[in-house]
């Protein structure tokens, strides 16, 4: 479905990102593993070529335009055109709302927001003047990971909730934008999907409500209609479809993607 295509995914080290990297090459396209942290990100590219994909890996700190702008200029210098960015990478803490500190505050607005901002300004403002993508009306695809937070605020997340909302006003003023250069641009919305960011929220989260990392769980498991932790894959899957060509004539959108839990 993707074959030929440049990708490439931003905190495509672990979780999510990874799962994103590997299913996109596995669809056929080269992607480059890009993450914060290079070993993680040289992990991922070799598990893509061991099972035979194409993957190169680029250390990418999302709240570096310099980091950005290198990983870009890498790309182009070596495929001629990137034709669909993922801008995944995301962190969190947890805190209740009277308790919040401005570095809560300011690492997931830097990291969730400023990251997406930057990775998509930056690749967006060479896509615009490449080709059109081999036998497709588009230049290329932009997609960010938001989350389930940014349609419903949790407690404990009021300040990622806030950064996760800020992500898709971002995402549909860029895809009106971009929609001229036929760039199109969506979201993906995670619900609980195993990943290391959930093993450190369970902690936090018994920690701050007073019960065990289990009655955590079987609280997210309830919230969960489908009545099963998500995955990472399941995340992936969402992502290969905005990313193909099926998912031509959708921009500005995003996909709740979640075991419905939140359904509008
Ligand atoms: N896990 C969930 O339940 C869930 C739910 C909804 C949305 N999300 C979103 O999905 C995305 C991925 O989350 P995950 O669960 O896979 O997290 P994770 O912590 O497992 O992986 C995140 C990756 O991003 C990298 N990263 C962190 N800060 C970075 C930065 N400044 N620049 C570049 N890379 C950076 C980390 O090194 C790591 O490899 C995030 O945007 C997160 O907010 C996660």
């Amino acid at each position: 479905m993707l074959e030929g295509r440049i990708a490439l995914v931003t905190g495509a080290g672990s979780g999510i990102g990874a799962a994103i990297a590997q299913r996109l090459a596995r669809e056929g396209a080269k992607v480059w593993v890009t993450d914060r942290d290079p070993a993680a990100a040289e992990r991922v590219a070799k598990a893509i070529a061991a099972e035979g994909g194409r993957a190169r890996a680029q250390p990418v700190d999302v709240t570096r335009r310099a980091d950005l702008e290198a990983a870009r200029d890498a790309a182009y210098a070596e495929d001629g055109r990137v034709d669909i960015v993922v801008a995944n990478a995301g962190v969190s803490t947890m805190r209740p709302f009277l308790d919040l500190t401005d570095e809560d505050w300011d690492f997931n607005f830097t990291v969730n927001a400023k990251g997406v901002f930057y990775t998509l300004q930056t690749f967006a403002r060479r896509m615009k003047d490449q080709p059109l993508m081999a036998g497709s009306e588009l230049r290329g695809k932009l997609i960010a990971t938001a989350s389930m937070a940014a349609r419903q605020a949790a407690p404990l997340l009021a300040h990622y909730s806030a950064s996760k909302f800020a992500v898709l006003g971002l995402v549909q003023a860029a895809a009106k934008e971009l929609a001229p250069f036929k760039l199109t641009v969506n979201a993906v919305n995670p619900g609980f999907v195993r990943t290391s960011m959930q093993e450190r929220e369970v902690r936090w989260e018994a920690e701050l409500r007073g019960i065990t990392p289990e009655e955590v769980i079987a609280d997210y498991l309830r919230q969960t209609p489908l009545g099963r932790l998500e995955t990472p894959e399941d995340v992936a899957g969402v992502v290969a479809f905005l990313a193909g060509p099926d998912a031509d004539f959708i921009t500005g959108e995003a996909i709740e993607a979640n075991g419905g839990a939140w359904i509008f």
